[in-house]
């Protein structure tokens, strides 16, 4: 037990309330915002998606759109991370259709070549270069295409669709943030 509940009980306090405060205002209003006005430029970004991803960080500062496109392109680097290591794991399971393995190798190339990209792609969006940003940011949309094409030309299923898919959906939404930011500073 503590020995100061007191301390604790207004602890608890201060939690539940930065908690609502997160929850109920101006950041959860300019996720709809932003996600609505992405969705309706860009036909590749879903509002639904948006929303569930913007508002799935717990450490977004997510009160502006510049918070927001920072949130989408880490959300989008520990996506890609992630797809990367387990296509490694992937490749180290013993049986599996060459076809399919030597897919597999071409995406562990595309991944991981995107993990440096994004690092400066972050670079860049951080310093306002949203020029950069955007390339970087496109060619990492590429790469989640060029892995899921590999397959399908191959005729064989994707192990990584699911992913493919999540990394070309947090590329757009990415993109489409920097467009409107690159739109209101000029
Ligand atoms: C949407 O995705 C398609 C297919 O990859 C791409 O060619 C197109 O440029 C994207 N649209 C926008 C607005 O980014
Ligand atoms: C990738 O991001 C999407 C959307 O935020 C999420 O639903 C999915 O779980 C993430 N996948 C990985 C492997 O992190």
């Amino acid at each position: 037990m503590s020995p100061c509940p007191s301390v604790s009980l207004l602890l608890i306090f201060f939690l539940t309330s930065l908690h609502a405060a997160s929850a109920d205002g101006g950041s959860t209003n300019i996720i709809y915002e932003t996600c609505k006005k992405c969705a309706q430029e860009d036909p590749n970004v879903s509002y639904k998606f948006c929303v569930a991803s913007l508002e799935s960080n717990p450490y977004c500062h997510c009160d502006n759109l510049r918070g927001l496109g920072l949130v989408s392109i880490k959300l989008l680097r520990h996506n890609v991370t992630r797809t990367r290591s387990y296509t490694e794991k992937l490749l180290k399971s013993k049986k599996m259709d060459p076809s399919v393995r030597a897919c597999l190798q071409d995406c562990l190339e595309l991944y991981s070549d995107v993990v440096p990209t994004l690092a400066e792609a972050i670079r860049a969006y951080k310093d306002e270069r949203y020029g950069d940003a955007n390339i970087d940011l496109s060619s990492v949309m590429d790469a989640s295409t060029t892995c899921e094409d590999g397959f399908t030309e191959k005729g064989t299923g994707s192990p990584l669709a699911r992913r493919n898919k999540d990394a070309f959906r947090l590329s757009a939404l990415a993109l489409s943030i920097i467009t409107m930011l690159s739109r209101s500073s000029h």
